[in-house]
């Protein structure tokens, strides 16, 4: 029987649980050794930074150990300050059995939990009753008890559940507690054995990045984000669903340092927020730097002024290496600062790094420094990035070919929409229409009323795209939309043969304003059309997907965002 579980270890998840098998076989070693007098000690602390997977290990536990009656309860931090409040739930279960304490610990506890008026509610006392409560309850049944987010216990509660964990031997309970690595002040549980929870290792990492995706991940963006992320599942489940599907399968760049959750870069900027200033900006510097910018990274922070002792007082934070200050101690700081900074303060560092490059020997690097550093059009900037373009093309770089056109573009002030339409090219020879598309719908809104020849090779451009989308999509889409259709009850007609089938860039226009509830009137007044002609799009669209309502039409455009 399983009871009074934390909600969180409850929670649905959707991917299976990877790796793990030796800090299992910890944790079960020490369950198992709670019914021994001379085991391990029934009481082991899961420590690891957010996101690490202490939850889910807890829960995977409690799954393996059938034997025993599982409790648990998670800290919770708005009650932190509820003196008792943790342990209370925790003893819910077991309160029948007060009447069976020693007088004072049945005060004590009967104080702790307000069931007496008057006494004091001694932590000590407290203590013994509910190792008494306890292993009463385990001379029925082994106990497995688990708490959750330690760091977030009401001090009462901690200090009992440490002094409980220390005296468990041969009770057949067995206390399982988790939570965060870096809680402040002293620590209820000193003396408790700890399990430090790492970052999965770089293949576990990499299965659990596949499982979690329904598109293809190129092996060097899954090591690139392994590393990145240190492993830490939370971080690598996220980044699948905030990278692109074309940077996942490695058909565009990722960013400079990989986004990571909230939760994680709190975590990690909070000891880099007390260092000074300096510090902060050498950090900056070296984590806007590319990995192998290792010499420039010092001379930008020379370049701004800053000494290299600075580096000191984040290698006695722990937060860099130790050998000549190298990298950071986990990779996470690395994102954590960069995205943490304000923007100005990256473009500083871009800009000092751009400074000391070598134009002749790393023009590229400094051209993307550069413009990673503009804050608006800069003419310079765009024909270097250009000229990068055309590096990366000569190596055989398309991605990067296609991203340095596409920034090209955007930091040109005059004569974009050539460069988007290149931009647009690269990425269809990549096999991206989406960012292809995305490239041409940006050199469209670029055209002035006198460039009739552009608009002409804007047009071209958009045909080869949607030409490209209907070939690859086309098919995914008439299938999907025929399942989803059949899902929801509804059959699809026919759709118009394959070759027929793709929807010109007006047409999607008009069906996603339809999908989205805007009605006729309203999209020929957004588009400046008549409505009459809105109509005569719509109709085809319809005959195109094979729908006959806007609600299938809804549906049919719903499972069209999901394709891959
Ligand atoms: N080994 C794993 N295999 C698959 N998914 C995992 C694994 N470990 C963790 N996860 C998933 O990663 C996410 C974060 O894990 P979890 O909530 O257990 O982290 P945590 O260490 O408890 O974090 P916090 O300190 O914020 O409570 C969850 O969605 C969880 O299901
Ligand atoms: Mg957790």
């Amino acid at each position: 029987m399983t009871e009074h579980l934390p909600v969180s270890v409850r929670a649905p998840r959707r991917v299976p649980l990877v790796g793990r098998h030796a800090e299992l076989r910890v944790l079960a070693g020490h369950v198992r050794g709670a019914q021994a007098q001379d085991g391990p000690g029934g009481a082991v602390l899961l420590a690891g930074e957010p996101g690490i997977g202490k939850t889910r290990l807890l829960d995977r536990l409690a799954r393996t150990c059938p034997e025993h009656l599982v409790v648990g309860i998670a800290g919770v931090r708005s009650q932190a300050r509820l003196g008792f409040a943790a342990l209370h739930g925790l003893l819910r279960p077991f309160l029948g059995g007060l009447d069976t304490l020693p007088p004072p610990q049945r005060e004590a506890l009967g104080a702790a939990f307000g069931l007496v008026s008057g006494g004091t509610a001694d932590r000590y006392l407290a203590g013994l009753a509910t190792l008494t409560l306890l292993a009463g309850a385990a001379s029925v049944r082994p106990l497995l008890v688990l708490v959750d987010d330690v760091q977030w216990l009401d001090p009462e509660s901690a200090d009992v559940l440490g002094f409980v964990g220390r005296c468990l031997h041969g009770d057949a309970v067995a206390l399982v507690l988790a939570g965060r690595d870096d809680r402040d002040g002293p620590d209820p549980f000193d003396g408790i054995p700890v399990l430090s929870l790492t970052g999965l290792p770089p293949a576990d990492a990499r299965d659990l990045l596949a499982a979690n995706s329904a598109g293809r991940i190129d092996p060097a963006v899954a090591g690139r984000i392994a590393a990145e992320t240190g492993g830490n599942p939370l971080a690598l489940l996220r980044l699948t669903r905030t990278l692109t599907a074309e940077q996942l399968s490695g058909g565009a760049p990722l960013p400079v340092a990989l986004p990571v959750p909230g939760r994680l870069r709190a975590h990690f900027l909070r000891r880099v927020r007390a260092l000074p200033a300096d510090t902060r900006t050498l950090l900056l510097v070296m984590a806007a730097a590319a990995p192998r910018e290792s010499a420039e990274r010092w001379r930008a922070a020379g370049y701004l002024g800053i000494a290299a002792h600075a580096a000191d007082a984040a290698t006695a934070a722990g937060i860099l290496t130790r050998e000549h200050a190298a990298g950071f101690q986990h990779p996470v700081f690395r994102s954590a600062v960069y995205w943490g900074a304000e923007a100005a303060d990256r473009r500083l560092a871009h800009a000092a790094l751009a400074a000391v490059t070598d134009p002749v020997r790393a023009p590229d690097r400094r051209a993307w420094h550069r413009a990673e550093a503009a804050v608006g059009p800069d003419a310079e900037v765009a024909g270097e990035l250009e000229a990068a373009a055309r590096h990366a093309r000569a190596d055989g770089g398309p991605a990067a070919e296609a991203t340095f056109l596409l920034r090209a573009a955007e930091l040109s002030p005059t004569d974009r929409v050539p460069r988007f339409l290149a931009a647009a090219h690269a990425h269809l020879a990549l096999g991206n229409p989406a960012s292809a598309q995305a490239a041409v719908d940006r050199a469209e809104t670029e055209l002035g009323p006198e460039d009739a020849l552009l608009r002409a090779r804007v047009r071209q451009t958009r045909t080869r795209v949607d030409l490209h989308r209907a070939r690859l999509t086309d098919v995914l889409l008439a299938e999907r939309a025929r399942t989803e259709l059949a899902a929801a009850g509804e059959q699809a007609r026919t759709p118009a043969e394959p070759a027929d089938r793709a929807l010109t860039h007006r047409e999607r226009e008009v069906a996603r304003l339809a999908a989205g509830g805007v009605l006729n009137a309203d999209i020929a007044g957004r588009l400046f059309i008549s409505v009459s002609t809105v109509e005569y799009h719509l109709g085809k669209v319809f005959r195109k997907l094979g729908v006959t309502s806007r609600r299938q039409l809804t549906t049919v455009l719903d499972a069209e965002a999901r394709l891959p």
